[in-house]
């Protein structure tokens, strides 16, 4: 059960949280986005720079690449419900840009307190962690992605989760042929979600 009435008044509570110290810096919280009851719930690590600006979850740089991999395994992204582990961007200032800073334990810990009202809402049948950070966002302890992803694990409540790699992971990889290799993997993973959706 959550303690929120609807997604909205969750949203509203979220962007006044002061749980960690990450409001102080960022522009705003950027809660999950996406109908309540979908199937399929993702969650990434943070919000990054367009995200903490536009107020949205995944629509950057690796925002893209989820879009296309989900539009390549044929999941809508309006049917799944969007959201990240940490709501609020961590970023070191450098000159005019500010560069991700991954959420520490603690910063993951406190935040998923949300997540888990995120979670009551929408009521998902299987959780996709996009990354290590998300994984301890869902699980509530560390574990590497090489380790558990690319199957279907049960979680409490009758649901399914399911890791895999962060998209962000494939813009930092330089050669093409390791591009290649895992944007392949990462299309496989994903597959296992639509699959389960179908
Ligand atoms: N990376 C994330 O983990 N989440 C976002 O919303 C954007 C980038």
């Amino acid at each position: 059960m959550s303690e929120f009435m609807t997604l909205a008044a969750l949203a509203g509570e979220e962007e006044i949280c002061t749980r960690c110290p990450l409001y102080q810096n960022a522009t705003q919280a950027v809660p999950g986005e996406g109908p309540r009851g979908a199937r399929v719930m993702f969650v990434g690590e943070q919000p990054g720079d367009v995200e903490d600006l536009s107020g949205r979850p995944f629509v950057g740089p690796a925002g893209r690449i989820l879009d296309k991999a989900l539009a390549k395994v044929h999941l809508p992204r309006e049917q799944c419900f969007v959201t990240n582990a940490v709501k609020h961007f961590k970023f070191e200032p450098r000159g005019k840009r500010r560069l991700h800073k991954k959420p520490d334990a603690g910063e993951i810990d406190a935040c998923r307190w949300w997540l888990e009202q995120e979670r009551a809402l929408v009521a998902p049948g299987l959780i996709v962690a996009l990354g290590a950070t998300a994984i301890r966002g869902v699980l509530g302890r560390p574990a590497s992605v090489s380790q558990s992803r690319g199957r279907l694990i049960d979680l409490d409540q009758g649901a399914k989760f399911l890791a895999t790699i962060h998209p962000s992971f494939l813009l930092r990889l330089q050669e093409e042929e390791d591009k290649r290799r895992e944007w392949t993997r990462f299309l496989s993973d994903l597959e296992i979600a639509a699959e389960w959706a179908r």
